[in-house]
């Protein structure tokens, strides 16, 4: 799937344009045979063109003239800019048929009012949500964009999306993870007289990854259009650059040789797969966390959607009839080429989804939704840390607020950024909407039920703590990290947090 996807990307321009009618098709036409036109309206307004051929896309780009300001850098790239004239809009424009329009969608109060149970409430509201594939050609489109800027000297490097781009959990906003390989495989040729020189080894891959990632953050800085907000986060535990993509409108995050995070996608993407309730959870749940805003869209010591994930996960195992098995079940069906190495450890699951059997339990997704709730809002934090591949609790080992195993990386806790006031929040979060769920879970055309009720804003706020959030989601400042924040309450004369 990576590498079809990635291969209609390279195949395709992005065309900033107010209308697909100012367009010229015929000077577009005259460089191949065009697959397809979509037009992105909305905050994008961009045409995305998808060329049967590679050389077409070479082809139109050497025509391509660059903007005159000697203040700008005049680099070369599958971002465009249609200069028309007056006739494009009369006779040589792409035909409306022909284009496919894509704008925002929203999952209506009618259209929730109108259903005839929760278990439907839920499936149109993941139909809405669920990255459409647009929206996939968009986030392929851009990790070619970088492979096209960093393959002028790294010949062989590779950009794949990872995390909810590609395990079957994003929605059209996310974020867009992306891995950057330097070889993908391994590159010798027997005929070769000689070898490349290459730069001095660094001591271990984050070391790696830090020296490369702090080199790429500045090629995207100045060599790729319409990035902006690039930062280097060298020192977190997996270093990353992070900019805003002002065109695709895309946040992006891009790591160096991440595998942990990539096929980490790859087991969600197939506990996906599984069984058709998952993802149904999945966004209900998602929608429910950012509505009562136990997550935000920024990291900090909150839940991660990637921590509700996993807490869905081990629930949906934990089952008196499993919805999904352990791990260690999926270990047990790996063939030798599922196995691969996160830091020198071997690790290994089934990727043939073909080969499980599909589980016995017959919940309605609302009925699992509800027990999902009172699960959590009942369950002992404080006590347990929860084993993935085991589908197990076990005595928490160290005094974080939450202790989630990462399955591919044993040592390492997933909600560790938790903080306890959060866990309370979430856990009281979790009671309210079981509370709710138990009181409107019936139809009713007159009044608001089901899911409209469960994703109501929060009422009740500690208001010194909504101060302290607000304040640094505004600014977006991290409370652990950042001596900005402290600064600031000093300044404000800010008492009782202090304390
Ligand atoms: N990941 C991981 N261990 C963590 C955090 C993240 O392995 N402690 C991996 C997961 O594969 C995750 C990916 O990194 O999917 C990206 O992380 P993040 O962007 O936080 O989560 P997403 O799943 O992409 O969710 P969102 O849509 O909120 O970005
Ligand atoms: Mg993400």
């Amino acid at each position: 799937m990576l590498d079809s996807r990635k291969d209609e990307a390279s195949r395709s321009v992005i065309i900033r344009a107010h209308s697909p009618q100012t367009v010229s098709f015929n000077s577009l036409r005259a460089h191949g045979h065009i697959n397809r036109a979509i037009f992105y309206q909305g905050v994008k307004n961009n045409l995305l063109v998808e060329f049967e051929h590679k050389d077409s896309v070479r082809h139109l780009l050497e025509q391509v003239s660059y903007f005159s300001d000697p203040g700008q850098m005049p680099v070369q790239s599958r971002l465009l800019y249609a200069v028309h004239s007056s006739n494009v809009y009369q006779q040589h424009s792409l035909p409306p048929a022909f284009i496919h329009t894509v704008g925002t969608k929203n999952f209506t109060q009618q259209q929730y009012q109108a259903a005839d149970s929760i278990s439907a409430q839920m499936k149109g509201l993941h139909k809405m949500r669920s990255l459409s594939d647009d929206g996939s050609r968009l986030r392929y489109f851009m990790c070619t964009l970088i492979e096209d800027m960093l393959r002028t000297t790294l010949p062989h490097c590779r950009v794949d999306p990872f995390g909810s781009s590609s395990n079957g959990f994003g929605w059209e906003g996310s974020d867009l993870d992306m891995m950057l390989t330097l070889m993908h495989k391994k590159q010798q040729n027997p005929q070769a007289n000689f070898w490349f020189l290459t730069k001095r080894h660094a001591e271990d891959e984050r070391t790696f990854a830090q020296q490369c990632l702090d080199v790429v953050g500045d090629m995207i800085r100045v060599l790729m259009p319409s990035s902006h907000r690039v930062s280097k986060i060298l020192n977190a535990r997996v270093p990353i650059v992070k900019f805003h993509h002002d065109i695709t409108d895309i946040e992006c995050d891009l790591s160096c040789v991440n595998v942990s995070g990539a096929k980490m996608s790859e087991l969600m993407f197939l506990m996906g797969e599984m069984d058709s309730r998952v993802r149904l959870l999945m966004t209900t749940i998602k929608q429910w966390a950012k509505s009562c805003e136990v997550t935000r869209s920024h990291p900090g010591p909150w839940p991660s959607n990637f921590m509700l994930l996993s807490l869905l996960i081990f629930f949906l195992q934990t089952r008196s009839v499993p919805v999904i098995p352990s791990i260690r079940h999926l270990q047990a069906l790996a063939e030798p080429e599922d196995h691969f190495q996160v830091d020198g450890v071997d690790y290994a699951f089934v990727t043939d989804v073909q080969k499980l059997t599909p589980s016995k339990n017959n919940q309605k997704p609302e009925e699992l939704l509800l027990e999902f709730f009172h699960y959590y809002a009942h369950f002992d934090f404080e006590m347990n840390g929860l084993s993935l591949i085991e589908a197990a609790t076990f005595p928490k080992p160290d005094s974080a607020a939450v202790f989630i195993e990462n399955p591919l990386e044993v040592d390492h806790n997933i909600s560790k950024n938790v903080s306890s006031s959060c866990a309370d929040k979430l856990k009281d979060s979790m009671l309210q909407a079981l509370r709710c769920l138990e009181t409107k879970s019936v139809p009713n055309r007159d009044e608001p039920w089901g899911l409209m009720c469960l994703f109501q804003p929060p009422v009740e706020k500690d208001t010194e703590l909504t101060w302290l959030d607000k304040t640094c989601e505004d600014n977006g400042w991290n409370h652990k990290t950042s001596p900005i924040i402290w600064r600031e309450l000093i300044d404000r004369g800010g008492k009782g947090v202090l304390v």
